[in-house]
């Protein structure tokens, strides 16, 4: 027995302690409940009487041994630790960078755009971006066969043939949110609606499935085509600076009669050249009916214009499905 006990205490020497791990593999082994010393206290009753004072007193030393062994090692184990976390703790360190985020490009452009024309007193309205065919197309004064409602341009969500049931679209521009608005709200109406729209359209880089438009719409008594061209001057100067050069050409929309378009130009080293930024006209009286407003007493201008588009020219992007790809190379030029 004396000699098992001395095989026990070389076996507790000899063990190597350096991790927490190996703490706790000596832990099981020696000093739990089923570990080696107690199932060496548990064989006591086989000692001869005569010999039990000396095995006792050489039992309890090894159960020492282990108990002090175990106490060290966990000390220094400890004290390895705490260094280091103090090694981490170097307040002298300079601080890891931070990454920030910031505004998507897009975003930059609209609050732009909307700050500009919070000072002109124009308030902000949303509608659905799943359209109904009245709001997105008769109520604007399409034709019933009118190019745009074709399937080429317009993503359809229902195609009904029933006559009671309309056809439900992805908007395709955000003059609908006129005529919700309209339908809602007695002039005057002084109001910008911007929003995504989706169009058909093969994706390439001049165009994308999904862009975002800034509808404009002023309604009141004695409003004129004079008011409409004050207001598309003072936004470009706004928002391009005061020396930008623009006109304004005729244009059609089925919606706006008479309908100008607003190109500005773009210089560049070698010449430049006029791009287009915005339609827009006097709301159409037909337009006025659909929406429960009278055209003897009201008259009124909308415009409508592309995010995106205006985007594109102040950061001289020339790829537009950079703005969807999330590339954070591409998003972080814009902090
Ligand atoms: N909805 C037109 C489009 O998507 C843009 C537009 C043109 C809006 C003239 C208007 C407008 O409000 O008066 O191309």
């Amino acid at each position: 027995m004396l000699d098992k006990i001395k095989a026990l205490e070389k076996e507790i020497h000899s063990f190597e302690i350096t991790t927490d791990e190996e703490l706790e593999t000596f832990r099981l082994e020696f000093l739990s409940r089923n570990g080696k010393i107690q199932s060496m206290f548990k064989n006591m009753g086989k000692v001869p009487k005569e010999e039990r004072a000396t095995v006792g007193k050489a039992m309890n030393s090894a159960k020492n041994l282990a108990q002090s062994v175990f106490e060290e090692a966990q000390q220094r184990l400890n004290q390895t630790a705490a260094k280091d976390l103090n090694a981490r703790d170097d307040i002298t360190l300079p601080p890891q960078p931070y990454p920030l985020g910031s505004l998507h490009p897009l975003t930059q452009t609209l609050e732009e755009m909307k700050s500009i024309f919070y000072r002109l007193g124009f308030t902000i309205s949303h509608g659905p971006e799943i359209e109904d065919d009245f709001h997105n197309f008769t109520a604007l004064n399409f034709p019933p066969n009118h190019p745009a409602r074709d399937e080429q341009d317009t993503f359809f969500v229902r195609k009904s043939d029933d006559p009671d049931m309309q056809d439900l679209v992805l908007r395709t521009h955000t003059s609908p949110v006129q005529i919700r608005l309209m339908e809602k709200k007695e002039p005057p109406i002084r109001a910008i609606m911007p929003g995504r729209v989706y169009r058909n359209e093969a994706v390439s880089p001049k165009s994308y499935f999904l862009f975002h438009q800034v509808e404009a719409l002023y309604v009141d008594e004695n409003v004129s085509v004079a008011d409409l061209k004050e207001t598309l001057i003072t936004f470009a100067k706004l928002m391009f600076g005061s020396d930008v050069k623009y006109r304004l050409r005729p244009g059609f929309f089925p919606f706006t009669e008479p309908s100008l378009e607003m190109d500005i130009w773009w210089g560049t080293p070698s010449g430049g050249k006029w791009l287009e930024i915005l339609g827009s006209g006097m709301v159409d009286p037909n337009v006025f009916k659909s929406a429960g407003v009278d055209p003897e007493k009201y008259t009124g201008f909308a415009w409508g214009m592309g995010v995106e588009r205006i985007a594109i020219l102040r950061h001289e992007i020339d790829d537009i499905r950079t703005f969807y790809q999330n590339d954070i190379r591409f998003l972080e030029q814009f902090n």
